[in-house]
């Protein structure tokens, strides 16, 4: 199907991915019809060899070698400069293409048989969170895609750590699994201005990993001056108050898992409102309070 043109949803270890041929405009047109996704953000393009990346990159500064060493395969993304086999409808126009090699064992064989780069963003719904289950595709996307393909709970629940290395330094552009404590020990320098990631970064001016239900963020013991009575809690302490549902995260990789599947379980339930706990931004902590904050913007 994919190599026919079609689109195919795929789980990873980050989210479930919207796939279609990468090299194929028409193909690439259906993602952003099927998603409803603005025609002026790019998507993240999916291979399964490190030979790949110089099939569709150009000029890598060393930095960017060693960080694909370090975390190809894994929930990791790097923006290059594409080389022309990369349609620009793919990138959205720009001259830079993102490419990610994803690690879980049945998304490298589904890239590795259609034999095609894989253009891929999240399946959800433009603005919905991401979907973390196939069942969480099929809610958003069923009538919308060929096919999908049915595979176990992502293991991060996060999308990945997007670094740009296009240029002279490594920009942090999503922070995600691979934290930026992580990439600091292969590329000290590493810059995480937000000035600048706003204006690399297409996506970020959109509304995203939003619920039906508003969030809002409540620090440890914080009681909200809002009725909790069809609230939703998450956090990893338990609530100072007593909301209708909650789920009480054992640690940070349990929190980053869960949060998108928690939010699409707040709306299933008719729930108005949803209190997320606030973390440190440390480690993962980075990761789960950027997903926080644009969700309760
Ligand atoms: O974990 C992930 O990265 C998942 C799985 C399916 O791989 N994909 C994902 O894709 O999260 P998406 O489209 O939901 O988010 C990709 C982000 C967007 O904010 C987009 O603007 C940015 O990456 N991006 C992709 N290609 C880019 C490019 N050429 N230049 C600048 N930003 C780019
Ligand atoms: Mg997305």
């Amino acid at each position: 199907m994919l190599r026919a043109g079609q689109t195919v949803i795929f789980p990873t270890e980050t989210v479930y991915g919207l796939g279609a041929d990468a090299t194929n405009p028409a193909a690439v047109t259906a993602i952003y019809a099927a998603k409803q996704r603005p025609a002026d953000n790019p998507l993240i393009v999916h291979i399964w060899h490190h030979d790949q990346v110089d099939e569709l990159a150009c000029n890598l500064p060393d930095y960017a070698r060693q960080l694909i060493r370090e975390f190809f395969p894994g929930p990791f993304s790097l923006l290059l400069p594409k080389r022309p086999l990369i349609p620009d409808i793919t990138t959205a126009g720009s001259s830079k293409v993102c490419l990610r090699m994803p690690s879980l064992e049945l998304a490298r064989r589904f890239l590795e048989l259609s034999g095609r780069p894989v253009a891929a963003p999240s399946a959800n719904l433009s603005g919905r969170p991401s979907p973390t289950r196939w069942q969480d595709c099929l809610e958003d996307m069923d009538g919308r895609v060929g096919a999908i393909l049915t595979g176990p709970e992502a293991a991060f629940g996060l999308e990945s750590t997007i670094v740009d290395a296009s240029g002279p330094v490594p920009v942090l552009l999503r922070p995600g699994a691979i934290t930026l404590e992580q990439l600091r020990l292969v590329v000290p320098e590493i810059a995480t201005n937000q000035k600048l990631v706003r204006e690399i970064t297409p996506g970020m001016k959109y509304r995203h990993y939003a619920p039906e239900a508003r969030v809002y963020l409540v620090t440890p013991g914080e009681v909200p001056a809002l009725p909790v009575d069809r609230a939703g809690y998450i956090g990893l302490t338990p609530p100072a108050f007593e909301p209708a549902y909650q789920l009480l995260a054992a640690n940070l990789q349990d929190y980053g898992r869960q949060l998108f599947s928690f939010f699409r379980e707040c709306d299933r339930r008719g729930l108005n409102t949803i209190l997320a706990q606030t973390v440190d931004q440390k480690g993962l902590g980075r990761a789960i309070m950027n997903r926080l904050r644009k969700a309760a913007a």
